[in-house]
C-alpha cells in the first residue's frame, strides 16, 4: 500500500494497464494514447479521485452513481463492472474512483500479469470484504485463470482442483464479497461467459472538445500554469478526444511557454507550441499523417490490409488498430472496407493530395 494521495489502496501503476510504450517498439509519438513513462508520473497527480471530478461521460457517471449508491445503502459489495474503450479515456481512473467512493481497498493487476490460476488465487485470498479488484487488460487473462474467476465472481468461491484424473479433488474456499472492475481496450476479445458475469458493462467514448477543455483547465490548475481559455480550447480540440493526450499536450505547451513565452499560455503560444511538437490543425501527429499518406500516396488510393499498413508506418498492428485507426475513422479520414483500409476524400483534402482513380476492382466495397 502506498500513499499516493488516493487513500487506502495500492498505487495505480499506469504501465500495468497497457504495457506503456516499452512493448510498442519504443515509439513515443506525442499524441499516441498509450501511456509513456512521463505520463505515469504526471497522471498520478491529475487523476480525478471522486466521481464528481470526473469530467464528461454523463450517462456513465449517472449509472455508476446509482450502482455505487445502492451498494453503499445495502452495505454490500458493488456489482462487478467492466469498462471498455480506447486507451487514455479514464478506465483506470474509474477503478480508483470506485474504491474511493466506496471507501474500500483497491488491488490492482492486469491480464498478462496473472499467468496461472494460483496467481489469481493469491490475489483473491488477499481481499477483504467489499474490496475492489481491478484487472486491467482483462481480455488478456489466460483461459485457465478465467475459469477460476467465474465462481469467484458469481458465488465468491475459490475452487481449487488438487490432483489429476479420477483422484482429483476440488476444494472450495469462501471469499469475502468483492467487486471486480475489469478494463479492456478490446471488447471483442472478451469471452461471452466472462462478459455476462459483469453487472454493468460500460463503453467509454471519445470526449468532445468542451469536456477536454474542462479537463485541460482542471489540469492547468493542478500543475499551476497560466492558461488562457482560448488556449485551453486549442489544446482540447487537438487532443484526439482523449484526456491522456490533452494532459500531455498541456505539459508540452507548458514547456514551450516556459522557454519561449514567460510561462503564460495564450492561444498563439498554444498554437506555436503544438506545431513545434508536430501536432497539426486536426490534432494528427506524424504517425496519423504517415498512415493517411501511405493510403493516399504510397498505395495509390487502393485498399490496404491492416498489417501491411502497420508495417508501412513502422507501428505494431495492435497500436494502429487500437489507437490510430479509431480516431481516424471517427474523424471521417479513414474507412474500413471488406477489402482493407482506404482514405476518404477528407483525408486527401487534409494532405493536399489529388486522388488518383483507384485500381481496385470496382463494386467490391464502398
Ligand atoms: N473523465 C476524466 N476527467 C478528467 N481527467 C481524466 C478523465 N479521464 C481520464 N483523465 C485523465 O487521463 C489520464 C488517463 O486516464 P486513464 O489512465 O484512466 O485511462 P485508461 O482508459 O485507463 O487508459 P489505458 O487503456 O491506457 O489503461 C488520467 O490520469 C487522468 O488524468
Ligand atoms: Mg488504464
Amino acid at each position: 500500500m502506498g500513499d499516493d494521495g488516493w487513500g487506502r489502496h495500492e498505487s495505480l501503476p499506469e504501465t500495468a494497464s497497457s504495457g506503456g510504450s516499452a512493448d510498442r517498439g519504443g515509439r513515443d509519438p506525442i499524441v499516441d494514447a498509450w501511456p509513456d513513462d512521463d505520463d505515469d508520473h504526471a497522471e498520478r497527480g491529475l487523476r480525478p479521485r471522486r466521481l464528481d471530478e470526473f469530467v464528461g461521460q454523463p450517462e456513465l457517471k449517472e449509472r455508476l452513481n446509482i450502482v455505487l449508491g445502492a451498494a453503499r445503502q445495502r452495505g454490500q459489495a458493488a456489482d462487478h463492472l467492466l469498462f471498455a474503450g480506447p486507451p487514455g479515456l479514464g478506465k483506470t481512473t474509474l477503478a480508483g474512483i470506485i474504491s474511493n467512493e466506496l471507501d474500500v481497498g483497491l488491488h490492482v493487476t492486469s491480464g498478462p500479469a496473472v499467468e496461472r490460476a494460483g496467481d489469481l488465487a493469491a490475489l483473491l485470498t488477499k481481499l477483504t470484504e467489499g474490496d475492489v479488484l481491478f484487472i486491467d487488460e482483462i481480455h488478456r487473462l489466460p483461459k485457465a485463470v478465467e475459469e477460476v474467476l467465474y465462481p469467484a465472481m458469481e458465488d465468491y468461491e475459490l475452487v481449487i482442483i488438487i490432483g489429476k484424473g479420477p483422484a482429483a479433488q476440488s476444494i472450495k474456499i469462501e471469499l469475502p464479497p468483492f467487486t471486480l472492475v475489469g478494463a479492456t481496450t478490446r471488447t471483442g476479445l472478451i469471452a461471452g461467459p466472462l462478459r455476462d458475469r459483469f453487472g454493468l458493462v460500460e463503453r467509454l467514448d471519445y470526449y468532445d472538445a468542451t469536456d477536454l477543455q474542462a479537463i485541460v483547465r482542471r489540469a492547468a490548475g493542478i500543475i499551476e500554469v497560466d492558461l488562457a481559455d482560448d488556449a485551453a480550447w486549442e489544446i482540447a480540440r487537438r487532443s484526439r478526444g482523449t484526456p491522456r493526450i490533452a494532459n500531455r499536450l498541456l505539459r508540452r505547451v507548458r514547456d514551450f511557454a516556459e522557454v519561449r513565452a514567460d510561462g503564460v499560455i495564450d492561444e498563439r503560444v498554444a498554437d506555436e507550441g503544438l506545431a513545434r511538437f508536430g501536432v497539426d490543425e486536426l490534432g494528427l501527429d506524424k504517425v496519423d499523417r504517415a498512415i493517411l499518406s501511405a493510403l493516399c500516396v504510397s498505395f495509390g488510393g487502393n485498399a490496404v490490409g491492416l498489417s501491411t499498413l502497420a508495417i508501412s508506418v513502422g507501428e505494431q498492428t495492435e497500436t494502429v488498430e487500437d489507437v490510430y485507426e479509431p480516431f481516424l475513422i471517427q474523424q471521417g479520414l479513414l474507412q474500413r472496407t471488406p477489402r482493407g483500409r482506404v482514405a476518404t476524400p477528407a483525408a486527401y483534402a487534409h494532405l493536399g493530395v489529388v486522388p488518383k482513380p483507384s485500381t481496385d476492382p470496382p463494386g467490391l466495397f464502398g
